[in-house]
């Protein structure tokens, strides 16, 4: 039987991460935080003295370097070399790269298949900018994520960041390659006054409705 994905795209601090992990984790599907892959190609270049600047370089980079996925507690996770990267992709330094990488067409190609290849792994929650979009545009189960952007920004300094979100969200959209946007057929969530489990269950009704299925593994 085919596996079934769970797309769920959204604005920067819009509770994606958060959301995805909490869904997965009650209907037993697979984590995917496709912005960790995408991260990890910043922290990559970073630490081999690739000019992030430089979308040649950028691109010949994603094409050589030696990855793998790997299924561990139900989280995806693209390992370099053997290892996963998961503090050093959140510092500062590598969050200021990303965007540059991320606007690369050539890695978006890359990111296009890797993505897709998760679908090995069973039924996946896959959060991102472009999932419904592009990635698996051809789900039935799409939804996008947003909040108001004094909510957004509380959201960020609580995590200690101070970020001009509004000024991502625009870099995010504006780029020409998969910008950020509403996916064709994703149901919008404001989840401004919305705790994370009354999303879940918003979530799980509509996927239930959509179906005519239960949504639990
Ligand atoms: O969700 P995040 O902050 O970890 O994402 C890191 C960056 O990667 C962000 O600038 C947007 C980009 N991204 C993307 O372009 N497409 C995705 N599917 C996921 C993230």
């Amino acid at each position: 039987m085919e596996n079934i994905v769970i797309a769920i795209d959204g604005t920067s601090a819009s509770g994606k991460s958060t959301t995805s992990r909490a869904l997965a984790k009650r209907l037993e599907y697979v984590y995917v935080d496709t912005g960790a892959m995408y991260r990890t190609l910043a922290w990559y270049c970073l630490k081999t003295g690739v000019d992030v600047n430089n979308e040649k370089a950028v691109a010949s980079t994603c094409r050589k370097w030696k990855t793998r996925l790997a299924c561990i507690d139900n989280h995806v996770q693209l390992l370099v070399d053997g290892y996963f990267p998961e503090k050093e992709i959140r510092t500062e330094e590598t969050s200021g790269a990303v965007p540059h990488v991320a606007a690369v067409p050539k890695v978006r190609d890359w990111m296009k298949s890797t993505q897709r290849d998760c679908i090995k792994f069973g039924n996946l929650v896959m959060e991102g900018r472009d999932i419904g979009s592009n990635i698996f545009p051809e789900t039935d189960f799409k939804f996008y994520l947003d909040a108001s952007l004094s909510v957004r920004s509380k959201r960020r300094e609580a995590e200690g960041v101070n970020e001009n979100l509004a000024a991502r969200d625009q870099r995010d959209s504006q780029r020409k390659a998969a910008p950020l946007m509403v996916p064709l057929g994703a149901i919008p969530i404001d989840n401004s006054d919305k705790t994370i489990d009354e999303v879940c269950d918003f979530i799980i009704e509509k996927m239930e409705g959509i179906s005519g299925k239960p949504a639990l593994a």
